[in-house]
């Protein structure tokens, strides 16, 4: 058999075929082609040409020409292959996309020696859609493949790591005249037969000798061959063996893997998804996506009719996005798609297990679904990989590795046996790695996050799991330790970014009818202030409002005393943006000011005396804002606080200047501004993060128009 492009020439069968369909080819120019074959890119000379295809006539020689002609237009964009050698005859040139597939058809491995090979498959399935969105991703594995001797292209089951071996495989296939073969282990059930489908591979026939890996490679010794191992992480001790061996007598190893095979000099190729569109493209960036191309070449393959229009791309991009560009994922939901259309499979994407069923028939079995796909890799976990996975399913838009200690730390595992098994599934392509600046996280495909958190169900862990995510993010923001060794206030609301999608996650969790309202309320007062810094002022308010009804609601809510304060200076601070400093900003900072001066907690009563004369001021009642600016300075000035003592002389001033006392407003302003230092005089209480100088120098400067001062 013989691949050239798309197209696959069977000489068994006499046939040519493309995506899968015959094509008309007459008999006498497959004769031709046949001959063109065999002559391995040397010349045909016409006479020959004529002698063996047309033995018995006489003909003249433009029958000839007709039928190269039509044997030409078979090959459609590669018909240059076939060259006219001017008055002397033909040649089929052996250029880079040819593989001579020897390997699928012509083999007839022994079958005393060979339990399983299904290498067919590798190349046939999914070969009706090009290799889509991998020229650099292709051009860079030929690049490595040129310099090094043993490549594994390693990453998650269906991200594409066979189809883009076997397509590097034929590109490479110039650079190796003593052949290219695939050995796949696809279907070597057990470490033991792995030799055997090597063997096959290599058409290896001794029935009658113990096969051993000498045998293997002294078949074989002698040439260099491009030998690609297909799938070997669950044969992965065997199939290192094999690699090592072969490669030390010359040959060069593409193998592809879930997990490195770990041998010496192995070069790891970390195959990425995918390109997906962004969240926000317009239609024409979906389009220029490897993800959609694919989706819609499948798509396409199955429902030719199937409509693309601009809300059918968007849609699409959105899929891929879902999918994390696993070219798997997408097939398996383009083919969905094709039959329930894709609005019907965006809403189900949330069920991505059970929608992403119902793969092509020809394909192997862990490719019927993606469930099957991930199965795969679970059952060649250890039990405590398991465990940790399952585990790590509950983490919304990655984690850190402290997160994975303190949401093990009860399992009966040390540290070192965790963080084992941690590197186990990052080796094994469970858990993808990204490195954001210096700090490292880690996330799970949103597909093997679905399966983990399946698992955890089917274990009856899932709430005791969410109990422990719950804990580790109020850990993380909750009080600081009073130690020197605090985070920032710039770094924790970095790493609160980082951790967004947990924490709100771990709220929901938390206010869920299987939930710890407790919890729910510490942390939500943990956090809603970085909601504020954040400027996610609806979601800060909806927030602090939720937690605050439980607590007035549940009885038995452990929570520190000032998380109530902290809940209602957020919601307060949150609503003059939301609403304006209105009566329902005012009437929070009231509410506020009650339970700080009930729990004699200077520091909030402080925050809502500020509230109120904000409130007051901008709401037009400036007699009242006054009151509250001198209350305010009377308490900073009773708790000696220098800072909040400047503070209110500036927002005195301010009062009094739209109250028309420009002369103690000018005092006042200028007594704070000559003493004020930025970064000195901070106050660092949710909502009061805004430069007080530069308000109390604009206010400064109107004053000095108004009094007419130069
Ligand atoms: N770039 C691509 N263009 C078109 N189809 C692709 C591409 N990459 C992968 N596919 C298709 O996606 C499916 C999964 O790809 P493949 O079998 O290569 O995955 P894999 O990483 O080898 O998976 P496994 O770990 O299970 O062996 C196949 O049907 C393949 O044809
Ligand atoms: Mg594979």
């Amino acid at each position: 058999m013989l691949r050239i492009g798309d197209l696959e020439i069977d000489f068994a069968l006499r046939e040519v075929r493309r995506d899968g369909a015959p094509l008309r080819v007459g008999s006498r120019a497959f004769d031709i082609l046949e001959l063109l074959n065999n002559a391995n890119g040397e010349l045909v000379s016409k006479d020959e040409i004529l002698r063996v295809v047309w033995p018995r006539t006489v003909v003249e020689e433009n029958n000839l020409q007709v039928q190269i002609s039509a044997l030409r237009k078979v090959f459609g964009a590669s018909s240059q292959l076939i060259r006219t050698v001017s008055g002397r005859g033909y040649k089929l040139l052996q250029c880079t996309n040819v593989v001579r597939a020897e390997h699928v058809r012509d083999t007839q491995p022994d079958a005393a020696l060979v339990t399983s090979f299904d290498d067919s498959q590798v190349i046939s399935n999914g070969s009706n859609v090009h290799l889509v969105g991998r020229d650099l991703t292709l051009a860079e594995v030929l690049t490595v493949l040129k310099h090094r001797e043993t490549v594994t292209l390693v990453g998650t089951g269906g991200i594409g790591k066979t189809r883009l071996a076997i397509e590097a495989a034929r590109k490479a296939a110039p650079a190796f005249p003593d052949g290219v073969v695939v050995i796949s282990f696809s279907s070597v059930t057990d470490e033991r037969f792995a030799l055997d489908a090597a063997a096959a591979g290599l058409r290896i026939k001794n029935a009658n000798a113990p096969l051993s890996i000498n045998t293997i490679v002294d078949a074989v010794r002698g040439k260099r061959l491009l030998i690609v191992l297909d799938n070997c992480e669950h044969v992965v001790g065997s199939a290192a063996n094999i690699a090592l061996a072969l490669r030390n007598s010359g040959h060069v190893i593409l193998a592809t893997s879930r997990e490195p095979l770990r041998i010496p000099d192995e070069t790891l190729y970390p195959v990425p998804p995918l390109v997906v569109p962004e969240a926000a493209s317009t239609e024409g960036a979906v389009l220029l996506t490897g993800a959609a191309q694919l989706f819609l070449a499948r798509v396409k393959g199955v429902a030719p009719e199937f409509a693309v229009d601009k809300k059918t791309v968007l849609l699409i991009g959105a899929v891929c996005r879902a999918l994390d560009g696993i070219p798997l994922a997408i097939e398996l939901a383009a083919a969905r798609a094709a039959l329930l259309g894709i609005e019907v499979l965006g809403n189900r994407l949330n069920d991505r297990l059970r929608i992403l069923t119902g793969g092509c028939r020809t394909a192997p079995p862990r490719h019927q679904t993606m469930r099957a796909t991930l199965d795969w890799s679970y059952r060649l976990l250890s039990e405590i990989e398991r465990s940790v996975l399952r585990r790590l399913g509950v983490f919304v838009g990655g984690f850190t590795f402290d997160a994975i200690c303190f949401l093990t730390v009860d399992q009966d595992a040390s540290t070192w046996e965790t963080l084992e098994a941690f590197c186990g599934l990052v080796s094994k392509s469970m858990v993808a790695a990204q490195l954001d600046g210096n700090d490292r996280r880690y996330r799970l495909l949103e597909t093997t996050r679905d399966y983990a958190l399946q698992q955890l169900d089917d274990n009856g862990e899932r709430n005791a799991a969410s109990a422990m995510h719950a804990r580790y993010l109020l850990t993380l923001f909750g009080e600081a330790p009073a130690n020197g060794t605090e985070r920032t206030d710039e770094k924790r609301l970095a790493d609160f970014s980082c951790e967004l999608g947990n924490v709100r996650a771990a709220l929901e969790w938390s206010f869920s009818s299987s939930g710890d309202p407790s919890m729910g309320v510490a942390l939500a007062s943990a956090t809603v202030p970085y909601l504020f810094d954040l400027s996610l002022l609806s979601e800060c308010c909806s927030r602090a409002r939720q937690a605050l009804a439980v607590y007035d609601s549940t009885m038995d809510c452990e929570i520190p005393s000032d998380s109530v304060l902290k809940l209602r200076a957020a919601l307060a601070a949150g609503l003059v943006y939301t609403n304006g400093p209105g009566p329902e900003a005012r009437h929070e900072w009231m509410n506020l000011y009650a339970d700080a001066v009930l729990q004699r907690n200077t520091e909030y009563e402080a925050c809502a005396l500020w509230g109120l004369w904000n409130a007051h001021q901008y709401g037009g009642e400036p007699r009242a804002a006054l009151l509250m600016a001198q209350r305010f300075c009377d308490l900073a000035r009773g708790r000696a606080d220098v800072t909040q003592s400047l503070l209110g002389m500036g927002i005195e001033g301010i009062t009094l200047h739209y109250l028309g006392d420009q002369l103690q407003a000018r005092a006042r302003l200028e007594e704070m501004l000559a003493a004020y230092d930025q970064s000195a005089h901070r106050w660092s209480a949710t909502g009061f993060h805004i430069e007080h100088g530069i308000v109390a120098r604009a206010t400064l400067s109107r004053v000095l128009w108004v009094q007419g001062s130069e």
